[in-house]
């Protein structure tokens, strides 16, 4: 494992796995290829600009041809898959474009892999395949995969023919499913950024529902040494779950971030639920942990850490709260 083509290295956990790999393994050599959707930015790389460890390849990884001369030109040995179609709330208003990404672009990416004979496919996965988990329940990697909303289930499909490359056609694969990473880089339609930086701005905080919606959020970084792990001492064939196990209300985390920020609870603002809203997820994560992993930060500390970031970085995230943001944010929550 040396030269690795990190898809969708310019979003939001690809970035910061790209950083975090740089840094940790100077010896190899990085390649990133993403699209650059609305989500993908190349801004995300700055740090990074001019180290002779990285490139940068402009390409969809529905396009065949383009992965293959990406693979070829660059020599990859590794494909780690963070390219995808993200958000759920997209998901329901355009599911066509969860479906293109996240299941034709993965078959792609597999089949360039199987033609040539990588050493190894990394698929980043997602807790939401497992569907909405009742309390006390918590998913094990054994579990069925029954996914709700158009993003988890087109996730769950590109797993589907993740194993399905290993089983018939011998394809070294590992695969890892994390639960929601909030951090650094992160676009600001999910909830933690968008919350941070309405209150920033006293703009009212959109609650869905009641509010109670239980999600396992933990720090971005900690999800990229769990990935770097399972590359490293993984069995081939195998998913890992990686979370904290420590779950929040949305409305807990809501409070927390008016808290840090020093604002008023007035910006709680209760709108319409999303569709098909899994009300849980939680995973068991002692797989993982049996490897060596563990989370380094607790809820608050990541909480703390990233909402601190967006109050420092300002320059980052106002120029994306323009202009094609504005319109869906006008479709999303204009007739909540
Ligand atoms: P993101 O939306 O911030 O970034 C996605 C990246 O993929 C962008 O850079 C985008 O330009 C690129 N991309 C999209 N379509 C592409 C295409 N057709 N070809 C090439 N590049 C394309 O997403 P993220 O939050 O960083 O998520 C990364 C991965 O992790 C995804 O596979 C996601 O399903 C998974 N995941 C995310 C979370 C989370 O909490 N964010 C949790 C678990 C798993
Ligand atoms: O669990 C992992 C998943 O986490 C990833 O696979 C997805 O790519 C990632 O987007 C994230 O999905 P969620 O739907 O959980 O994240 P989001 O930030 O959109 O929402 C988090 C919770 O907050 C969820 O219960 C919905 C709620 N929410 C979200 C938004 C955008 C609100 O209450 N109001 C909002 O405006």
């Amino acid at each position: 494992m040396q030269n690795l083509l990190v898809t969708g290295g310019a979003g939001f956990i690809g970035s910061n796995f790209v950083h975090y790999m740089l840094e940790k393994y100077p010896a190899y050599r990085i390649v990133v290829y993403d699209v650059l959707t609305y989500a993908g930015r190349m801004e995300n790389l700055a740090l990074a600009q001019g180290n002779p460890q990285l490139s940068f390849v402009r390409g969809d990884i529905c396009d065949i041809d383009a992965v293959r001369a990406a693979v070829d030109t660059y020599q990859i040995d590794t494909i780690i898959n963070f390219a995808a179609e993200t958000h759920v709330d997209r998901s329901i208003l355009a599911p066509d474009a969860v479906v293109r990404t996240n299941v034709n672009g993965t078959w792609a990416l597999l089949e360039v892999a199987r033609e040539r004979q990588l050493e190894r496919f990394h698929q980043i996965s997602t807790d939401e395949v497992y569907g909405a988990i009742p309390a006390p329940q918590r998913s094990t990697e054994g579990d069925p995969l029954e996914p709700r909303s158009p993003y988890s289930a087109s996730k769950a499909g590109a797993e589907h023919l993740v194993y399905a490359y290993f089983i018939t056609y011998g394809l070294p694969v590992t695969m890892t499913r994390g639960s929601n990473n909030i951090g650094p880089f992160h676009y600001p339609e999910k909830a933690v950024p968008l919350f941070t930086t309405n209150a920033i701005d006293d703009i009212p905080l959109p609650i869905y529902g009641d509010g109670l919606q239980m999600r396992d959020y933990q720090f971005v970084l900690d999800h990229c040494e769990g990935i770097d792990l399972v590359l490293h001492k993984g069995a081939l064939g195998e998913t890992y779950n990686v979370g904290t196990g420590v779950e929040t209300a949305n409305i807990d985390m809501a409070h927390k971030i008016l808290r840090i920020l020093g604002k008023p609870e007035s910006l709680l603002q209760h709108v319409t639920d999303r569709a098909g809203h899994d009300r849980r997820y939680a995973l068991d994560c002692s797989k993982l942990r049996a490897l060596g992993w563990s989370s380094r930060h607790s809820f608050d500390q990541a909480l703390e850490r990233t909402v601190r970031w967006y109050v420092e970085h300002e320059g980052w995230w106002r120029p994306i709260k323009s202009g094609e943001y504005l319109e869906y944010y006008k479709q999303q929550y204009g007739a909540r």
